[in-house]
């Protein structure tokens, strides 16, 4: 195996969180980026517990200053750049007509924003190893509704920032991907089970199962199986895949 550094950022909790995991098993170093650095310093132990090199880095993307810090940060403690994993977000789920510009403006810095400045500061090294990018997306970008505007929005965003960069890296040589998770079983969601339950007065149970029904499938998605499709674009088997969009829901998507 050739030395290989990945950077996954939102890798204190659900998605990014096991997809660091994963990683450690393709890659020499990981370098994990959150707010919360003893979240962060467990995912980073576990990593090391195995055998693996994690470097963590508290930050906050809503920043504009991150980015560069974080790369910087990365060269300093690696001296290069393999891949980046884009997958810090947090987008409320409100009504179109209730939600305000504050909230659309802190939404689209730290899921979209973010993840572009990221990608134009690992570039140049990216560039050097031949490495690759992966942009989370999500389904909702195929199906917006009036409770999901924001998430819908941006990740629709995001599907285009990822096919410009993608269009770039045929001549820099990098690869770039974005993934579509339908409903993923982590603590965003069960917050919102929970936060549902309290207002319905209806059993969790109960609401998840119609949840379900709604989305069309049999069950929610593991962390686990989105961090396994993201090592695999990572991959040296994934060498010709770049600019596409790729989901991962179930079947939750009804159009082709
Ligand atoms: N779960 C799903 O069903 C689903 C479906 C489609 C797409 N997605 C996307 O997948 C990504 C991960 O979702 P998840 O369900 O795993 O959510 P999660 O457990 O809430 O993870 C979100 C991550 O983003 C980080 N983050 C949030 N704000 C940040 C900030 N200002 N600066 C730095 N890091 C920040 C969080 O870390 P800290 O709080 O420690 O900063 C956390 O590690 C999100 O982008 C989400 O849109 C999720």
């Amino acid at each position: 195996m050739t030395h290989r550094i990945a950077i996954v950022t939102g890798a204190s909790s659900g998605i990014g969180a096991q997809t660091a995991i994963r990683l450690a098993k393709d890659f020499d170093g990981i370098v994990l980026v959150a707010r919360r650095g003893e979240l962060l310093g467990q995912i980073a132990g576990e990593i090391q517990g195995v055998g693996g090199a994690a470097y963590t880095i508290v930050a906050d993307l809503h920043q504009p200053a991150a980015a560069e810090d974080i790369v910087r940060q990365a060269i300093g403690r690696f001296g290069q750049i393999d891949a980046l994993v884009n997958v810090a977000g947090a987008v409320p789920q409100m009504n179109v007509l209730q939600m305000t510009d504050q909230q659309w403006d802190d939404s689209m810095q730290v899921k979209f924003h973010s993840a572009r400045r990221l990608a134009v500061h690992a570039w140049p090294y990216l560039m050097q190893t031949r490495g690759s990018v992966i942009f989370l997306s999500g389904t909702a970008a195929e199906n917006p509704k009036p409770a999901s505007a924001a998430i819908a929005s941006i990740n629709a965003a995001i599907n285009a920032l990822a096919k410009a960069f993608a269009e770039q890296g045929i001549q820099d040589g990098v690869r770039v991907n974005a993934v579509l998770p339908g409903p993923i079983w982590t603590d965003r969601r069960k917050a919102f089970l929970e936060k549902s339950a309290v207002a319905s007065g209806d059993a969790q149970e109960e609401i998840s199962r119609k949840m379900l029904a709604q989305f069309g499938i049999e069950r929610y998605g593991e962390p686990s199986e989105v961090a396994e499709l993201i090592a695999f674009l990572l991959s040296e088997q994934a060498r010709f895949i770049t600019g596409t969009a790729i989901r991962i829901d179930g079947g939750e998507v009804k159009g082709i």
